[in-house]
């Protein structure tokens, strides 16, 4: 195949899954900067009432965020939520061990869930297992979501907060398989308790849905034997599996970078095929899906990060600026083509969670008390949740390959397409991982009749390492291409050399 030329077919018949909006979640931990000079900033200018920032809340209201993830990620290791209710001058400072730095709990669970109803997004809430426990989980539930009559329901409304919650999807500890955790488990000693937690869960509110924790990741010792386990001991009362995934490319090798989504569309297809065969061993009807609910490229600072964390000594500082990665452009391309990999596996997958969402692991950075930005990865996330809505669909590609240091035979071209019902349009998803030639993507849209196309948008730079910062905040920034000429027959688009894009279709 000529190495400048591939094929797209798409088939409006050819589905794959109704896409679940919850694919475009994101997450927010006590951590670093992201909630406290963050998303919280009450000596900034755009503070509301409540000390939100209000240029972040409309940056995060552009990405569209239906599903945040709260409060924690490592954090929520030795959190005691009821540190953060109630008056804020009892509230008490603690230590956070999971990242060495003071937690003031002047935000807690009622002040995160009002941020929430600003951004318009749902919250998942994650509860404490690995040092609290099941009643623990139960307490924080009705103080939750029980309208009223109980000690904690009673408390919640004592608290100011008449109206309760009623939080959908509740995820039983965070990657407790790993060495950091405190309160780390074995396969079977966190598929009890995950099992026994969920059932209690559901038996006091049987409207919740529960995410377990898979393997913090793929290199855990213990993956494939946790899943296994956690499966066979909580089939039954399990509704998601949370899978992790950070890349790295510390080697600055672009070409076996970009490459690494087909290893991250493996994970997910692997764990699909083992809820499948978990679903046949336990005779279950019930299907469990996958909540990939930390997702991202981390490894600019992390060492450095690790190793500050580690060395910290007294005093333990509040809001420490860690795991503030720069995103550059091939980080863009990559969160680009994760999220192609994501909704080609919208079947499966059915929440997701882009870690994280502001100043940690993020796309919306912030200067405390001063300006914002918008790093190189919010915009694949921007233009996928504004216009990745609908039903996926399957492409026949036929794309030239290449070899890199870990992979072979790694398509150039990448893509996934979704229909959008309802505005009778469709968006085409498409990266180039070639680091030399611009590619001709020659479609064949036959089966959709009539369509004009709308707009062709790419992410393209000469300088795979460009940053975006508060002082060049758009040395990363989309285009708009120009469109060819075409008719149905006769269709094609210029893919630049290393480019993510989206080009959307009107159909008549
Ligand atoms: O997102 C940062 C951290 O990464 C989270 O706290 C943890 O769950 C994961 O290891």
């Amino acid at each position: 195949m000529e190495r400048d030329k591939a094929k797209l077919i798409l088939d409006k018949d050819y589905q794959i899954s109704k896409i679940d909006n919850r694919i475009f979640g994101s997450f927010v931990e006590h951590l670093g900067r992201c909630v406290y000079g963050g998303v919280y900033d009450p000596s900034h200018p755009s503070a509301d009432e409540e000390g939100f920032r209000q240029d972040v809340i409309d940056m995060v209201n552009e990405l569209n965020v239906p599903m945040i993830r709260l409060p924690g990620g490592n954090f929520v290791s030795t959190y005691i939520w009821e540190d953060g209710v109630g008056p804020r001058e009892k509230r008490p400072r603690k230590p956070d061990l999971a990242w060495k730095s003071i937690e003031t709990n002047e935000i807690g669970t009622n002040e995160l869930m009002s941020w929430l109803k600003k951004v318009n997004a749902e919250a998942m809430m994650t509860v404490n297992i690995g040092t609290r426990g099941i009643l623990d989980a139960l307490n924080l539930l009705d103080y939750c979501n029980r309208s009223e009559g109980t000690f904690y329901s009673d408390l919640r409304r004592a608290h100011g907060f008449k109206d309760p919650y009623k939080i959908k999807t509740w995820a039983v500890g965070n990657e407790l398989d790993g060495v950091w955790q405190v309160g780390q488990k074995t396969p079977m000693e966190y598929a009890r308790i995950a099992r026994e937690t969920a059932k209690a869960m559901k038996r006091q509110d049987n409207t919740i849905e529960i995410v377990a924790a898979a393997s913090a990741g793929m290199e855990s010792d213990t993956f494939g034997e946790w899943e296994q386990t956690v499966l066979q001991e909580g089939y039954e009362f399990i509704d998601y599996l949370s899978l992790h995934q950070y890349y790295l490319n510390k080697e600055k090798d672009t070409p076996n970078f970009l490459a690494k989504t087909l290893e991250f569309d493996d994970y997910i297809k692997s764990i699909g095929s083992l809820i499948d065969y978990m679903k046949i061993k336990n005779k279950s009807k019930r299907d469990i899906h996958i909540s990939l609910d930390e997702w991202n490229v981390w490894y600019h600072n992390r060492d450095k990060d690790n190793q500050s964390v580690k060395e910290r000594q007294e005093p333990w500082p509040i809001a420490p600026a860690i795991l503030e990665e720069p995103y550059n452009f091939e980080d863009a391309l990559v969160t680009g083509a994760m999220l192609i990999a994501l909704l080609r596996n919208s079947d499966r997958v059915k929440i997701a969670a882009f870690a994280q969402l502001v100043n940690v692991l993020a796309p919306i950075m912030t200067e405390t008390g001063g300006g914002i930005w918008k790093q190189s990865i919010f915009y694949p996330i921007y233009y996928s949740s504004r216009y990745g809505r609908g039903t996926a669909l399957q492409p026949i590609i036929k794309s030239p390959k290449y070899d890199s240091k870990d992979f072979t035979d790694v398509p150039f071209i990448d893509a996934v397409a979704v229909l959008n019902e309802k505005e009778n349009e469709i968006s085409i998803f498409c990266i180039n991982k070639s680091t030399e030639e611009d590619i001709l993507l020659n479609c064949d849209f036959k089966s959709f009749g009539e369509f004009e196309i709308i707009e062709h948008i790419a992410l393209e730079n000469k300088d795979c390492y460009a940053v975006n910062t508060l002082y060049a905040p758009t040395k990363v920034t989309p285009i708009k291409k120009t469109i060819p000429n075409y008719t149905a027959m006769d269709l094609n688009f210029s893919l630049g050399k290393l480019s993510w894009n989206m080009i959307r279709l009107k159909i008549k």
